[in-house]
């Protein structure tokens, strides 16, 4: 039987993966008149974007400024943040939230019906806008709802992009461009072609390649991974934000505990009850969240307790209750209640500060395709992004690609013939376990050798497992019919091997970067960039030194 019959085509003006607030910020700022299809794994609201808490950073008070953002964002960055990339994101901050109140987010208003700005580590200002501790939830649904009221959006949800079709992968001479992308239809089963003059990868992160992380399950880098396989260059990828407080509780894995809780006052303890912060930094509890990671597992490690407390009883109960209302409840089902108790919190991977290389419209190394929000490296976060910039990022970069689109769009553009989907050399698998066991592998070699802390040893050790688990994976991909579970463990080893890669060349400690064999800081700024075997970019859109 000819399986090709049964591989569906569709024609698009703009492809875009993802629906958090990456994706879904250029979808709502592309024109009515474009044809545009939002692909999301699962669910639209199932994100980072939706389980976000503290919320999005912009200059909005008086007494702030757009410098003081900078100037805090390239301290926590430790200096190796772009200042291009700094300076076009604190500016978008404003026009961010105007964007998203016109959508009609609702967010938590003070006193005086002004936005309340709440505070969290290394901003020197009160400047998050939140909805009380359920910023992501209010904004993924808002913007969800605005892209579904839309003629021209087309939702694709259950689709999982498997790769992206490029003129170079047909053996077309050129510039490399982007066409458009395979992805398969998990309602269906059958992989269908998606074709545009425009791709977007808003695929969001790569935390899941950790043992215990904050994210969802739908960070597995496919983004980064699917970029890089086509051409593009990945930089930065060493920078792993790991958050400080994740709660820990057997019944409740992945459940943050927001920063803007210590923002409003809350305590690091140790278990005889020293506020043990004030020991590693003067900010204490408010220092940037690679100092606070690392803190708590060198007193988890030093002492062999299993977690440290985060104590915010001493505020009145009613003013807890008020600021962290989603916190309280979902605490208190769990038999903690905040006003009373100390909370159990480890550290946990939360954030990929590293990605696809970008210009400042979100254009990657290859044309028509754009990379928004944590897939890409804009050059904003440098070696540790500051809370709630990241939000902040997928909208102005969001919005600028949307820019770029609309300039280079060319209405009488023809996607070219392209092949459906191959799968008739290969067979359904034998047994998925392999996938498991593959998974649980790559994820705590990953936790144990790549983590808070590292050393070269533990670096060449996971190198080598991750080399071996990418050919077996590899094999595996090979032989027999895609998954979801398999799609995402392919990406996921490649993105692994990209962290461990660029972990071994920067040969300091710097920001999220911490290693026993390179404590000190380089005298030299720089960011580390893997270029990929095919890459096919004369001239490079992103210059390779970071200013100082
Ligand atoms: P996401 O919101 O993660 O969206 C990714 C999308 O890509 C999803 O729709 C997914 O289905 C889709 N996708 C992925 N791969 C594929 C594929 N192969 N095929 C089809 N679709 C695919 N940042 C802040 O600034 N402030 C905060 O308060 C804050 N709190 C956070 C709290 C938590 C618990 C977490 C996990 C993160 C938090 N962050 C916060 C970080 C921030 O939420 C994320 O960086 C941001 O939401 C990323 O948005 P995004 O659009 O890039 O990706
Ligand atoms: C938090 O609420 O602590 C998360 C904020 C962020 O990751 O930016």
């Amino acid at each position: 039987m000819d399986m090709s019959n049964l591989h569906a085509t569709h024609h698009f003006d703009v492809i875009i993966v993802g629906s958090g607030g990456a994706g879904l910020s250029l979808a709502l700022s592309l024109p009515a008149h474009f044809k545009i299809a939002v692909l999301a794994k699962s669910a639209l609201t199932d994100a980072s974007t939706f389980y976000a808490q503290g919320g999005v950073a912009a200059v909005l008070d008086e007494t702030d400024s757009i410098q003081q953002h900078i100037d805090d964002t390239m301290i926590a960055g430790a200096h190796l943040c772009e200042l291009n990339a700094v300076q076009q994101t604190v500016e978008g901050g404003k026009p961010s939230v105007d964007f998203l109140l016109e959508h009609g987010v609702q967010f938590t208003l003070d006193e005086q019906e002004q936005l309340h700005l709440t505070r969290e580590g290394g901003h020197s200002q009160r400047r998050i806008i939140h909805a009380a501790d359920a910023t992501g939830r209010a904004i993924s649904t808002t913007l969800v709802q605005r892209a579904r009221e839309k003629q021209n959006i087309q939702i694709f949800e259950n689709f999982v992009a498997i790769d992206l079709i490029t003129t170079q992968k047909l053996g077309q001479t050129g510039d490399n461009r982007a066409l458009g992308l395979y992805a398969l239809d998990e309602n269906t089963d059958q992989i269908d072609t998606f074709l545009a003059p425009f791709t977007a990868l808003a695929c969001g992160g790569a935390m899941k390649a950790y043992l215990y992380t904050s994210n969802p399950d739908i960070a597995t880098g496919d983004g980064i991974a699917m970029a890089y396989r086509a051409g593009c260059r990945v930089a930065n990828m060493e920078f792993n934000q790991f958050h400080p407080t994740c709660l820990y509780h057997p019944q409740a894995r992945s459940f943050l505990i927001t920063e803007a809780m210590r923002g409003e006052g809350a305590y690091l303890r140790l278990p005889d009850g020293e506020r043990f912060m004030l020991r590693f930094d003067e900010r204490a509890e408010l220092a940037p969240r690679d100092i606070v990671a690392r803190a708590i597992d060198f007193e988890i490690k030093r002492l062999g307790i299993r977690h440290v407390w985060l104590d915010i009883t001493h505020k009145p109960a009613e003013f807890v209750k008020e600021h962290f209302p989603t916190l309280y409840a979902r605490l208190l089902e769990l038999g903690i209640d905040i006003t009373k108790d100390m909370i159990p919190v480890v550290p946990a991977a939360h954030y990929t500060c590293g990605g696809v290389v970008v210009d400042e419209h979100s254009q990657t190394d290859i044309a028509g395709l754009y990379a928004i929000g944590e897939t890409s490296y804009t050059g904003l976060h440098g070696a540790n992004r500051m809370a709630s910039n990241s939000l902040l990022e997928c909208f102005v970069y969001g919005m600028s690609a949307a820019e770029h689109i609309q300039a280079e769009f060319k209405p009488d553009y023809q996607s070219p013939n392209v092949p459906a989907w191959d799968d008739s050399q290969v067979t359904h698998p034998d047994e998925d376990v392999v996938i498991l066991q593959n998974w649980d592998e790559l994820r705590a070699t990953m936790w144990n050798y790549v983590g808070i802390v590292r050393t070269t040893k533990r670096l060449q050790r996971a190198l080598h497992r991750i080399e071996m688990l990418k050919r077996e994976i590899t094999e595996y991909y090979q032989d027999y019919k895609v998954s979801k579970n398999l799609i995402e463990l392919r990406n996921l080893v490649l993105v692994s091997e990209m962290i461990v890669r660029c972990a071994m060349q920067r040969k300091e400690s710097r920001g999220l970067h911490y290693t026993l064999d390179y404590p000190e800081l380089a005298d030299e700024l720089r960011k580390t960039v893997l270029t990929p075997p095919n890459f096919q970019v004369e001239t490079p859109l992103v210059n390779e030194d970071v200013p100082a």
